[in-house]
């Protein structure tokens, strides 16, 4: 299978190994183990391969997370990563039509793409504050149309659909019998009203829920994401998963459990870094009006406008040579003109400082 090749991943394993401040990321400070209440016990159980499809105790946890679905509704996939490409791999075939709404994580068009799926992009807007415009996104969405994938809380805008929106957008999937794959790996931080937005899966039952540990939970390190979505789906996702994962590592399905069963505390921690980080992006952008951006609803990232007649690879590429400071070129994720800056990242301050005054 041909693939287009990974461009925020290609950036990211050359450029942020070298940055005194990696303004890339998207992990707010990862937990360690002793961060955890484990049990020592866990040192002696045996490392085999544990259970197959996840532990009954992750997936009690996995489930806490949903309204509607049951055990039989969730299956343990190597990370998020692993999840969203084990669910394109269960539902599309050669000439199937995807919608994907982009900016957006780019397994959600190029895995698609490598599988003779026709696919069709739908920009979101600045002006629309990074949503989607719905008598659009119905048009787009065509009969023809067999799978619509989004990214909610979005990587790279920090845009958080609404509730209401949501189910309108369910409405129009409906009633063309589309399925909705939404990547929920940000899920739990949202700034504004409720910290977990509604999941798609427990609104439409044909949404597709995909989660992990990674950034609502900061334990990136863990490999544990997870799909929960309609059992016939679960099943044919399971039969390609025996082909590439075989199991989660025992030891990363135990600190997962303990990890969810625990997460009022991460939630809670996680909440008081976004909030200082989008502080000092605010006070920032007030003190310099050559950039612009949309403040986050939620996630961990924002799309950064700057005022500079440079393609975004050049611009990042100069800043990072002259200031140490590591942002990610819109170009990479098909946005132009943009960078993308993790707001969570470690010494925000000083970074932005040294953005502001470098001029390339
Ligand atoms: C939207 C989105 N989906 C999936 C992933 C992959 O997550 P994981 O580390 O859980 O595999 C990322 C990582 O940045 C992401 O931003």
């Amino acid at each position: 299978m041909k693939i287009a090749g990974f461009k925020i991943e290609e950036w990211m394993n050359r450029y942020c190994p070298r940055a005194e401040y990696d303004l890339t990321t998207t992990c707010i400070a990862p937990l360690s183990v002793n961060d955890l209440p484990y049990s020592k016990e866990i040192f002696n159980v045996k490392l085999g391969y544990g259970d197959i499809e996840g532990s009954l105790r992750l997936k009690t946890a996995i489930k806490s997370l949903y309204e509607t679905r049951e055990i039989e509704n969730i299956t343990v996939t190597h990370g998020a990563i692993g999840a969203n490409q084990l669910v394109f791999l269960s539902l599309l075939e050669r000439g199937d039509e995807v919608v994907s709404i982009v900016p957006t994580y780019q397994q959600h068009y190029s895995i698609p793409e490598s599988l003779g799926s026709r696919v069709k992009f739908y920009f979101l807007k600045e002006e629309n504050k990074w949503l989607p415009d719905l008598a659009e996104l119905d048009r787009v969405i065509t009969s023809k149309t067999k799978l619509l994938c989004l990214n909610n809380p979005n990587n790279p805008t920090g845009s958080v659909i609404p509730d209401w929106m949501l189910e309108e957008i369910v409405k129009i999937a409906r009633k063309k019998n589309v399925w909705i794959l939404s990547d929920e790996v940000y899920r739990g931080l949202n700034l504004i009203g409720k910290p977990y937005s509604k999941s798609i899966t427990d609104l439409y039952e044909r949404g597709i829920s995909v989660g992990s540990m990674s950034k609502t939970y900061s334990l990136p390190g863990l490999r544990v994401g997870w799909v929960v979505g309609r059992e016939d789906l679960i099943k044919e996702i399971n039969h390609q998963r025996q082909y590439n994962t075989i199991s989660v590592s025992i030891l990363d399905d135990y600190f997962a459990s303990i990890a969810l069963e625990n997460r009022d505390f991460i939630a809670r921690r996680n909440v008081e870094i976004m909030r200082s980080g989008v502080n000092v992006l605010k006070s920032w952008l007030e003190a310099n009006p050559e950039f612009r951006c949309i403040l986050p609803s939620g996630g961990t990232t924002v799309l950064l406008k700057y005022n500079y007649d440079i393609p975004s690879r050049e611009y990042c590429r100069k800043l990072q040579n002259s200031t140490g400071v590591a942002l990610l070129p819109g170009e990479t994720m098909e946005m132009e003109g943009y960078a993308r800056l993790g707001f969570c990242a470690d010494n925000l301050g000083e970074a932005l400082d040294r953005i502001s005054k470098f001029k390339p």
